[in-house]
This record gives C-alpha cells, structure tokens and sequence, in this order.
C-alpha cells in the first residue's frame, strides 16, 4: 500500500431476502463487513460499503401471496425493517437498495445479451411438473411431495431442498408430488429453459482462483474440487408465475433470482453513484478498483464459479476476494425457535446495547470460515470482563479523577509511563495487519491486554491514596491513562464507533483518525466530566430476550387481522365515547410515497396498518421532500369512507396531522414500538 495514493475498495455484504426479519445470525456478517470497511475508511483509503435486499424469487412470491399483498409491497416493508435494523445496529452502508430495480433490470439484461452474444447462453427442453388446475409449471417451492432420500423420507417437503435431512434433489425427484397450490397431483410436461454455459469459463476461473492468493485456504479447496469435478450447466431461467425481471422476448420467462442477486451489487453501486455524483465506471470497469465480497458458506459456489464467470463474459470487474465466514450457533447449537434462541435483531435491539454485539463478535471473528459460538454466558462475561469492567473502567477512573482532582486539565507523563505509551502505540501496525486480515480477535484480544496492563499499573500507583501528599505523581497516572484510553477508543473504532464518538466529545477532541491514537493529549487540554458510556449486561435481559424470542414465535404463528372499512357516521359537534370508538384510529407506517402528476399538493402513500393501504394526502407543500416520509409511523384513520379522487385514484383512509394557522400539516408521529395496526386510543 502506498501512502500517497488512496486505494479504492468497494465491499459488499450478501443480499438478504426481502421476506424476513434480520437476525443475529445475519448479523455475524454484517458485522463483519462494517468493521472491515470502518477500518478502512478509518485508515483513509478510499471504501465503500453496498448492499440491498434480494427481492426476487418463488419464496417471495408465495409470501406476498399468502398476506394478500403485492411482492412489492412485501418488498417495500422489509426494505425499511431491514434498514431501521442494520442502522440501529451501527452498520454504516454507503448505500443500501433493492434487486428489484429498474438499474438492475438494466445491468441483468446487459449481462445476459453480452453472455448470449459470446455463445454462453443456449436453450434446452426440461421435464417438469406442471399443474393442470393452476396451469403453470411447479419449481422449487411450487411443488411439495416426500422427501426421495430412502432414508429420510419426510413428507410435506418443498421441490428444492428437504428440510429434516438438508439433502437438495431436483422437484422431479419428489416422491407423491403435489401441486402446493390447490394439493392436486401434476402431470409432467417439457418446458424451455436457459442455461449458462459454466464450462466456457473454466480456464478463467482457475486463473483467477490460483492467483488469488487472498482467497482463504478452505476456499480456494472448494472451488478447486467443484472445478476438478467438472462445471455443469446453470439453469437460468424459470416460468411464470414469478417475481423477477423477464427474459428478453419471452412473455412468460424469468430470470432465476440468483442470476441478477449478485447484479444487484452492481446496481447499487450505479445509484449510488447517480445520487453521490460519483463515477460508476471507476467500480465496474476499472481493474485497480478491489472489490470484496463478504459472504457465508452456503452461497460459496454462486459468488466463486457463477458470479465470477458472468462477470468475465461481460467485461466487468472480476472481484479480488470472496471472504467467508461460518455460521453462528447460540450456546452451541443451531439457533432454534423453540429455544427462544433464534433471536431478531429488533428483539436483541429491544433488550440489550448493540455494542456488546459488535464486541462479542469481533473477539469471536478471524479469518477462517468455522462456525462462531455465541454462549450466552460467555458473551455476558466477555462483555462485562472486557468491555465493561476493563476498558470503560480506564476512562472512567482517569476522567472522574482528573475532573475532581485537576479541574479537568491534562497533565503530563513521567519517562515511566512516556515509555509504556510508546510501547503500545508500537503494536499499532500489527493491530492494522490484524483488521486487513479480518482477524478481530486478535484485535480485542492485543486491546485487553494494553487494558489489563494500564489498569495495573493505575491500581498500583493509587493515585486517589497519594493525591493529597504527591498530586504530580497522581496527576501522571491519571494523566498515562486517559492517554491509553483515548489510544484504546480510537484503535477499536471500527469496532465500538458509538463509544469511540462519545469518548471525542468527553475529552473535547475532533473525530481521530487512525493515525492520531498515538498522539497524546496537550498538557492544559480541558476535558468534561465523565458520561456513562457502557452498562454491565445484566442476566435477566437476556432472560427476558430468550422469553421474548419464544413469544415472538408464538404471535408470529397467528395470522394478522386486517382492519375492514367501515362507512363513517356524519359527524356532530360532540360526540360521545360510542360515537368516538366508532372511528378506526391505527398505527400505520409509510411504505412508499409517490408524486401525483400535475398535483402541487397530493403525494399517493402506500401504508401499513397491518395490511396495506393507499393514501392520498394533501402534505405535499409541508413535506416537499418525499424521501423524509418513508418509514414514518403515523397515525391513519382507517374506516373512513373510501374517497374518490378524479384522474387519481382513490384514498382508503386518512392520516392525522396538526395544521398549522399558515396551513402547513405536521403529521401526528409514533415511537417506532407501536406496530402496525395497533389501535390508537
Ligand atoms: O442466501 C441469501 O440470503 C441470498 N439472498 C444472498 C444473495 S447474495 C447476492 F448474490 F445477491
Ligand atoms: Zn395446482
């Protein structure tokens, strides 16, 4: 690396599906990736961060069929949830948008004609089941039959993969198949696929594996024995009824959701780009920029051999690594539901600092691809030991002294302490080898043992015992270890970003860069009182997050009510409390708003009150931007009569504002806790 020019690095994380919540497990990876690209942007090289949802697929068909809701609509809500959640988690992406994307339609496309024009694409006839009642061919989760392994032979199992004995087989394979539609049983029939020739690329790929060398062993094993089989043939396509983007010149052909997914890191990158003003083509098309794909183990072969070859049919930029990481078990076993161990993000959020996470994993994370542990009780002793009791501590006992002893102001370091510095801060290259390597772990651990030594150090000199007979010598000590403090938060602030800001505001310092840990505090330099930073994790919250786990399973298991319209009565000047409770006042979210063409003061709004309605709603002029609306919870009546708007369409609610004397509206806002069609009373 050289210092005088900034390396340009775009790093992505593997696209959730837009059909369920983020969880822990997700996490790991999230997680992962953040910390990797902080310390990268902390380093001042020039990363970014992209990701999106994976909106497209069967999967995601078949929920919003089941709600009764559009995929896009399905699509829009967990949009928001999965944002909301990975903010709250200090994920910080430079971008973050959706395969289903009029950007990657177009990308989708290119790569297909260009992959098409090079000879990789042909045609072939495959058998298929096929339902007569519905009149459409069952894939994947279409099809339901028992499981074809002899020795398993569950029934109820989806067309793809058996989920009792994890064996994947072809829908063909299904033993008693059924339509999972209507229950009938299919007839088999051929219909037309396309398929991606993987083989073409063999030489390629083994070019581009063997000299990335920044591949991880285990890695860079499996591709060579998937090559060393030989490459089959990838089926690219799939028929209607599906929710994805159509095949060129094929009314009732698809592309297969794992085709354009991994286009969507491209497509982000493309809005972001239009939206930051910067150049797209310096990501995609130029050779010197790194891109880094971070996934986990089960989607190894899509982003090694298919991800990798279409991107070499169509002249984009190869990636230089993929790097994987193993799953996350919770006190070593698979989370479960039952368990209560399957734990969301909204709920660990709900009960426990976001921060012991970050930390937890980061002592948990290296750079090979085993499983991570999270054992409740360890993690509650790793955080309160290290984080807690041992880091936080430093400042905390430095700070408060320095305030009530030296009136906050900095003083200087003896040769003794001088010395010790200095033998931290000389660890800082290894701990940058560390971050470049993915190895947190060592990390924290080089981290815990500078704040072992300094905590040592302070108990031994007792400065609170000789502050009255040497304040000089208690001065030092306290001054040695704010110092280390400053050094700690600014060293593991890819890690801890929040910590790290608040810890700049307490001592009265701009934003540190990595290259400033070193740099000590000026003597005189005022700093403020200490602000509590950090609390012990406390067993009953994670208690109550295993029981709310659980509980979650259970609501989630019964279906939503949605809330029917019911004709308004006209209203008199008072009302009584009957009268009142008639009006059906709920929590409902915004989902999306839409211009309305020649219209200066309507915007359509798509919104969740447990079901999704349109709004149509005079709050143009008082919120002109219409971006700084989505994901409001808001207040919606939602039995007032349906209103027809001419040429527009029609309201089925209302949402409630306060109007202001100059005629602006400000809408009635809701703690995000209130959830979807709550009564509000
Ligand atoms: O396995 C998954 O969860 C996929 N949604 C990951 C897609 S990553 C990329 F290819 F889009
Ligand atoms: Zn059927």
């Amino acid at each position: 690396m050289t210092n005088n020019r900034r390396r340009k690095i775009l790093v992505t994380s593997a696209l959730p599906y837009a059909n369920g919540s983020i969880h822990i497990g997700h996490l790991v990876e999230y997680i992962q990736t953040d910390i990797f690209v902080r310390f990268l942007r902390h380093i001042g090289e020039d990363a970014i961060y992209m990701c999106a949802d994976d909106t497209h697929g069967t999967p995601i068909f078949l929920k919003a069929r089941s709600l009764n809701i559009t995929p896009e609509e399905l699509i829009a809500r967990y949009n928001i949830e999965h944002q909301k959640d990975f903010g709250d988690f200090h994920i910080l992406f430079d971008h973050y948008y959706t395969t289903h994307s009029p950007e990657n339609e177009k990308h989708s496309k290119r790569i297909f004609e260009k992959l098409t024009k090079g000879g990789h694409i042909f045609t072939a006839d495959v058998e298929q089941f096929y339902c007569e009642e519905d009149s459409m061919f069952l894939s994947d989760r279409f099809i339901k039959g028992t499981c074809p392994n002899g020795n398993c032979k569950a029934k109820d199992q989806y067309g793809d993969v058996c989920e009792v004995c994890g064996m994947h087989y072809d829908p063909t394979d299904l033993f008693d198949p059924r339509c999972a539609t209507c229950g009938k049983t299919p007839v088999r029939r051929k219909s037309r696929h396309y398929f991606f020739r993987l083989i073409d690329f063999e030489d390629r790929l083994r070019t581009w594996f063997s000299g990335g060398s920044a591949l991880q062993p285990e890695t860079y094993n499996s591709i060579k024995e998937w090559l060393d089989k030989g490459l089959k043939d990838w089926d690219i396509s799939r028929d209607a009824p599906y929710f994805g983007f159509r095949i060129p010149n094929e009314p009732d052909k698809f592309f297969y959701v794992w085709l354009d997914a991994p286009i969507g890191y491209v497509a982000t990158t493309e809005h972001y780009c239009k939206v930051s003003g910067k150049d797209f083509d310096e990501y995609w098309f130029n050779p010197e920029t790194e891109i880094y794909h971070f996934i986990g183990k089960d989607i190894v072969y899509f982003h090694t051999l298919f991800w990798p070859a279409m991107l070499m049919g169509s002249d984009y930029n190869v990636p230089r690594s993929v790097y994987v990481h193993g799953f996350l078990t919770v006190n070593g076993e698979k989370m479960s539901k039952t368990r209560g161990t399957f734990i969301t993000a909204r709920t660990y959020l709900d009960n426990l600092d976001p921060q012991y996470l970050r930390y937890y994993y980061s002592t948990k994370l290296s750079s090979n691809s085993d499983d991570i542990d999270m054992n409740l009780e360890d993690f509650r002793f790793r955080v309160n030991a290290d984080l807690v009791n041992n880091i936080v501590n430093i400042g905390s006992r430095s700070v408060t002294m320095l305030v009530n002893n030296f009136h906050g102001k900095i003083g200087s370091m003896n040769s003794e302490t001088a010395s010790i510095f200095k033998e931290f801060t000389d660890k800082m290259d290894s701990i940058k080898s560390h971050y470049m390597e993915r190895e947190f772990s060592k990390v924290t651990r080089t981290v815990t043992e500078i704040s072992d030594r300094t905590n040592k150090y302070f108990s031994d000199n007792e400065p609170w015992k000789i502050i009255s007979e040497n304040p000089a010598q208690a001065h030092e000590t306290c001054t040695f270890s704010l110092n280390v403090f400053k050094f700690i938060c600014t060293i593991l602030k890819p890690i801890l970003p929040k910590m790290a800001a608040e810890v700049e505001t307490m001592l009265d310092i701009p934003d540190q860069k990595w290259d400033e840990a070193k740099i000590t505090l000026p003597n005189d330099h005022k700093i403020h009182e200490f602000k509590h930073l950090m609390s012990r994790v406390e067993k009953k919250s994670i208690d109550k997050m295993i029981l709310s786990s659980r509980e979650e399973l259970q609501r989630k298991a019964e279906p939503k009510k949605s809330v029917a319209p019911v004709v308004a009565e006209k209203q008199q000047k008072t009302v009584s409390f009957e009268e009142f409770a008639k009006l059906d006042l709920c929590v409902g979210q915004i989902l999306s708003v839409e211009e309305i063409p020649n219209s200066k003061t309507l915007y359509r709004l798509k919104v969740d009150i447990g079901k999704i309605i349109t709004l149509i709603a005079g709050i143009k002029t008082s919120y002109p931007n219409l971006e700084s609306l989505k994901g409001k919870k808001i207040v919606v009546v939602a039995n007032l009569e349906p209103k027809v708007f001419k040429g527009i369409g029609v309201s089925e609610g209302m949402l409630l504002a306060a109007a202001s004397p100059d005629g602006n509206a400000i809408l009635l806002e809701l703690a995000n806790e209130a959830e979807c069609g709550w009564k509000v009373l």
